[in-house]
């Protein structure tokens, strides 16, 4: 499965933590866009899409979160719990995140400004896509 967990570098002293991040150094793509979710009502799922060809880079950077990935041939269920840990999803997972803390905040850098037709939103299309595209 295309998706990788990435440990950033804390610069950590007297003061506090300091993580940076750099677009195509740290993580593998240029950043066009960022957002982050937070005050998740609990219980709540969000995701619950694929997408065509954006990529993103998620860091739960405060309190924590689960992230259920799936290829359309296994799932996966990654828990993010620290502000230096980054989870890298390429195009073509469906993820489903859950299990948000009261005091999660997730932050998201993604390779594409916002675009509703890059979306895969039924399960079953994002099957019949995973298939077409191994299909070329
Ligand atoms: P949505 O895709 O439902 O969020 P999630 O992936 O967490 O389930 O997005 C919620 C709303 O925000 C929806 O109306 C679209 C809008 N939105 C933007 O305008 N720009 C963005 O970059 C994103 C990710 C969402």
């Amino acid at each position: 499965m295309d998706v990788n967990k990435l440990l950033f570098r804390v610069h950590n002293d007297v003061r506090g933590n300091l993580v940076a991040i750099e677009e195509e150094k740290d993580i593998p793509f240029q950043i066009k866009r960022i957002y982050y979710i937070y005050n998740v009502m609990e219980g709540a799922v969000r995701g619950l899409h694929a997408h065509k060809s954006l990529k993103q880079l998620l860091i739960c950077i405060h309190g924590n979160c689960k992230v259920l990935l799936d290829d359309g041939k296994e799932k996966i269920t990654v828990e993010l719990d620290n502000p230096n840990l980054g989870l890298y999803i390429s195009n073509a997972i469906w993820r489903e995140m859950s299990d948000f803390s009261s005091d999660a905040v997730l932050l998201v850098l993604a390779s594409e400004h916002y675009d509703e037709n890059d979306y895969i939103r039924d399960y079953k299309e994002f099957l019949q896509f995973v298939k077409e595209s191994e299909d070329k």
